[in-house]
């Protein structure tokens, strides 16, 4: 496959560490998951070194398992609604549709245009798994998602929402609900303690992370009813021996500045 040109920037080029991530988490003897389709992918795209102040095996370590436990929620949702419909907003270049979602009714993957651009260049769009070069935020995109119950459609943000101001994140779960109350939506929630040196190289690098929380309480009253929270540093604790040195300090991850660092949330969209 020729190579293909990435001169992302901002928040879009921020992609290049979830995917080196799965693809690295491929190649491994006790991999969490198989990403075949990015490991192929990743073949043609270039690393961008400016990233590299942000990589480090914990970060690796990090984003495989949120890929992992969306997988599984995902997983979980498709094996009681086979036919349900998913939509992942600023999807990047996930490759879950492959990994976990091929039963599904319908897939869409959305992103803006510069990370869009680059996906069509490697991945076929099909009836089944459609690709949509828009901002989450211009919601013309509910257009498109096909007519099905609303228990049956499942909305994910993986590493998204933190990009987002509150006001901009209120907007649009509150789109959400009114479009499609009931509905599923699985998304991550960053701690405001995490205000540490990797949000300060994010800022520097164009994407400032701007809708930090406290815990999951910052999301009472936005009208959803939480279904479960996992902490990803917690869940990262699963894996003493991919932890190095950190092994001895899982205990750390009690305390409410390191639990609350990264949440994964599964809500219930209630309606307006
Ligand atoms: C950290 S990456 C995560 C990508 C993917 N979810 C993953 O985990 O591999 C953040 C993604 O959000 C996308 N993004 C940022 N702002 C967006 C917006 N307004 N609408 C849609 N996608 C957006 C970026 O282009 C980028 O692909």
């Amino acid at each position: 496959m020729a190579q293909v040109l990435t001169q992302l920037t901002g928040v879009p080029r921020t992609m290049l560490m979830t995917t080196r991530a799965r693809v690295e988490e491929h190649q491994r003897a006790d991999a969490l998951f198989r990403d075949p389709k990015a490991f192929e992918w990743w073949q043609s795209i270039a690393w961008d070194s400016k990233l590299d102040r942000l990589w480090s095996p914990i970060s690796q370590l990090s984003w495989a398992v949120r890929a992992h436990i969306f997988d599984q929620m995902v997983q979980r949702h498709l094996a009681t609604h086979p036919d349900a419909v998913v939509v992942e907003l600023g999807a990047g270049l996930s490759t879950r549709y492959y990994r976990v979602g091929q039963r599904c009714q319908c897939w869409i993957d959305l992103d803006l245009p510069a990370v869009m651009n680059l996906r069509r260049q490697l991945d076929q769009e099909t009836a089944q798994h459609r690709l949509i070069s828009q901002s989450a935020l211009d919601f013309s995109w509910m257009d498109a998602v096909p007519n099905c119950p609303p228990e049956k459609l499942l909305i994910l943000a993986e590493g998204l929402l933190m990009y987002f101001t509150l006001e901009q994140v209120q907007q649009l779960i509150q789109q959400l609900r009114q479009r499609f109350p009931h509905a599923t939506f699985l998304f991550e929630i960053i701690g405001g303690a995490s205000k540490g040196r990797a949000a300060k190289v994010l800022a520097e690098l164009g994407a400032p992370m701007q809708w930090l929380v406290k815990d999951e309480h910052d999301v009472d009253g936005m009208g959803l009813t939480i279904a479960q929270v996992r902490s990803l540093l917690q869940e990262n604790c699963r894996y003493p021996d991919r932890l190095g040195a950190l092994r001895w300090f899982t205990w750390m991850t009690k305390l409410p500045a390191f639990r609350n660092a990264s949440l994964l949330l599964e809500a219930k969209l209630l309606p307006l």
